[in-house]
């Protein structure tokens, strides 16, 4: 009995270790699997695998960015945990030997609605390398980035689920699904010259409207490709390429950037732009909130004098139109870069501005970095050199603009040359009674490539922040200036304004981009836009920025309309061209700017504090709203007064969309519940819909 009983207890015991042995093995196996592999860094929300996938987790489990790091290594390698670098629970760090590096840190900054991660990427080879991860876009719509000549807005929408397409307003032919942006060095240029998507006013921030936030730092080499043909990725890449991001210290890239997560896209807005960018530290002339800027260009372009500009200003005059400033345009200098009148054409300039002044303008001057190589101070400033120069020469570094093929450019990071610029328009100011400027160009493709400059810039972005620092201090108590470069530059108390608008209905810079365009400043940090002109430009020929090609009588009322609400108005073709009926609507719209001219001065007030533009995207009050997220052809003033102006050619009647609320309808009368679309709603050729929230029934 015993003997059998031993020996079914070992045969037991012996079958219990054929099932404990493999069953630990699994475990063993599974642990290892959730411990170390193939997840082979992983902390709390976050995992990178050993084939270098990013994966970033709600505390739902539930992914919300995925994409790839891309380490440009032979497949068989495994990358190893960092030496000298410890994985713990906030920090976890790879690296392919003497390639690269990725290393990701929880951020503990304590915000408890929004986890951050920093993700840094380091090039452990040589200076020229470059470090690259791409994200997958997903099923979100996204936003913020940069000002693109065909803007969209959203800049990327999520793809239409399959069942029901999402409403989209006045919309015929397919709309592309964003703007598509190829690798390239992420800074600002000048869509005309440069032939660059980017346009003028770029920060490294982009939202979604899953509430997922990606901030690259301004340090970073950053190279960035955004949907590019249609890859549905957003791809983050550091690299020197000498040109316009330059190692000083011959160091390889560093790329890190900041991956945040909210509960929507208002959440991640607010967190964002609170966290990395800058509030103004002021609002401009509240003066050009209330009143429009009249420019000499699109009207006149290069043929003005002393004569035409104050025909200019006695027709305003006679029409009885308000103004804020009359704006003299290219070109009333004889060189470009000698900032004093070229005589032939302007005899008395003293006399001519004191005459503006006395009819109730304030007069301001078109200026921009570039010296012609015939202007005296091209000769004064190569003597002292305040010009940017070639890297390793003694020559200056020549650049081509719209007007010449060749100029200097003047060296903005030199102390000694603002001021000696600030003087010039200092003497100006002091000679003629002008009041301030409209800074053109600064754009950092305009910095010529193998630069030397007095102090070494971290990027060519930077001249743009110099360059717009240097425009305020131009006239650092009116704050009357406009400038049309940012970069890292919120916090200047001065008018952005929009890169030349085509005299067109499409999206190549026409009536179409207007709002997408002063939306997506709104959300990288600048609320005080000044939309450009209205009817646009009126080019004949792009290229040379000739004039001549004015706006059709339908496009120029629309875009009147358009800009009603807008934070400024800026007319340069003038509504008397056209007739009487034109001259009335456009009295009628500014009267009606007028009313809420009040409305729109304490949000440029407001937006001090808090940052926030004064025009909003629809999702500022309905951030889960799926319609509300992609509406693109309507925008808020503030909270409450929503605008949906016509934008497209020969329409006279557009659907629009309210969101949660009860809207006055302050065209027809009536109150409307929302959310609702209201399909084909008729708006004629003077006509403009616009819907306030009705304080009363939502109290
Ligand atoms: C001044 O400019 C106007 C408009 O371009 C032109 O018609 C006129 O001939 C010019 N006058 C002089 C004196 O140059
Ligand atoms: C200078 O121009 C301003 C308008 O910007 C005006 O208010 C002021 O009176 C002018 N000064 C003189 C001396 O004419």
């Amino acid at each position: 009995m015993e003997t059998r009983d031993t020996i079914t207890i070992q045969k037991s015991s012996l079958a219990r270790l054929v099932y404990f042995v493999p069953l630990c093995s699994l475990f063993m196996y599974f642990s290892k699997q959730m411990l170390f592999g193939p997840n082979v860094l992983w902390l709390q929300g976050v995992t990178v695998t050993e084939d270098l996938q990013i994966i970033f987790k709600d505390s739902n489990g539930k992914v919300y960015l995925a994409g790839q790091s891309d380490f440009n290594k032979p497949d068989d390698r495994l990358p190893e945990y960092c030496r000298h670098q410890q994985n713990n629970d906030n920090m976890g760090c790879l690296q392919d030997n003497h390639n690269q590096r990725i290393k990701i840190i929880t951020d503990t900054s304590g915000n408890k609605r929004v986890s951050c991660y920093k993700v840094q990427r380091e090039g452990l080879k040589c200076v020229n390398q470059m470090v690259k991860d791409c994200y997958n876009l997903g099923d979100s719509h996204w936003y913020g980035g940069f000002e693109a000549f065909n803007q969209m807005w959203p800049l990327k929408k999520a793809m239409p689920s399959k069942e029901g397409t999402l409403l989209t307003a006045q919309k015929e032919e397919p709309e592309p699904e964003g703007v598509e942006l190829a690798m390239g060095p992420y800074v600002s240029g000048d869509f005309g010259i440069h032939k660059v998507v980017l346009a003028n006013v770029l920060e490294r921030l982009f939202i979604s409207s899953s509430g997922v936030g990606i901030m690259v730092s301004k340090d970073s080499p950053l190279y960035l490709s955004f949907n590019a043909h249609k890859d549905g990725k957003i791809c983050l890449a550091g690299m020197y390429d000498g040109s316009h991001y330059f190692s000083h210290l011959g160091k390889p890239p560093v790329l890190e950037y900041t991956v945040c997560k909210a509960n929507n896209v208002k959440e991640i807005s607010d967190y964002m732009r609170g966290r990395f960018l800058n509030k103004p530290g002021g609002t401009p002339s509240l003066e050009l909130f209330h009143h429009p800027i009249w420019s000499t260009w699109a009207q006149y372009n290069r043929k003005i004098n002393q004569t035409a500009v104050m025909d200019f200003a006695d027709k305003i005059r006679q029409h009885k139109f308000p103004a804020a400033q009359l704006e003299i345009d290219d070109r009333w200098t004889v060189n470009y870069g000698d900032l004093d009148f070229d005589e032939a054409k302007f005899p008395d300039p003293k006399q001519m501005v004191a005459s503006l002044n006395k009819k109730g303008f304030a007069v301001s001057l078109w200026t921009h970095p570039f010296l012609s190589l015939s202007s005296a101070s091209f000769k004064e400033a190569m003597h002292h050199k305040y010009i940017v120069m070639a890297r390793g020469s003694d020559t200056p570094a020549l650049v081509r603009w719209w007007n010449e093929d060749m100029s200097a450019l003047l060296d903005v990071t030199n102390p000694a040359a603002v001021l000696w610029y600030l003087q010039k328009l200092t003497n100006l100011k002091d000679l003629y009674n002008i009041s301030s400027f409209k800074f053109d160009a600064g754009e950092a493709h305009f910095v010529p490539h193998a630069h030397h400059t007095f102090e070494d810039m971290v990027s060519s972005n930077e001249y743009a922040t110099l360059w717009a620092e240097l425009a305020y201090s131009a006239d650092p108590t009116s704050h009357r200036q406009e400038v049309r470069v940012g970069w890292d530059a919120q916090k200047l108390p001065i008018f952005v304004r929009l890169f030349d608008r085509m005299s067109s209905w499409d999206r190549q810079g026409g009536l179409v981009t207007v709002i997408p365009s002063v939306l997506t400043l709104g959300i990288i940090g600048y609320p005080f836009v000044l939309p450009d002109m209205i009817g646009g430009n009126a080019y004949a020929d792009m290229i040379a920025f000739e004039g001549g090609a004015y706006p059709r009588r339908e496009l120029y009322i629309r875009w009147l309309e358009l800009n009603t609400f807008l934070p400024a108005v800026q007319f340069s073709v003038v509504p008397w061209i056209y007739d009487d009926e034109v001259i009335a609507i456009t009295r009628n719209y500014l009267q009606i700017r007028e009313q809420y001219a009040k409305k729109i001065v304490e949000l440029a007030e407001d937006s001090v504090m808090s940052g926030f533009p004064i025009v909003r995207p629809l999702w500022w009050i309905a951030p889960n709203d799926q319609q509300a997220l992609v509406s693109e052809d309507e925008y808020l003033l503030g909270d409450d007064l929503l605008v949906a102006p016509v934008v497209v050619e020969g329409a006279r009647k557009r659907d629009i969309y309210l969101p949660a609320g009860s809207w006055n309808d302050k065209l027809r009368g009536g109150l409307v519940q929302g959310p609702t679309l209201l399909k084909d709603y008729p708006v004629a050729l003077e006509e403009l819909a616009f819907f306030e929230q009705d304080k009363v029934s939502d109290s």
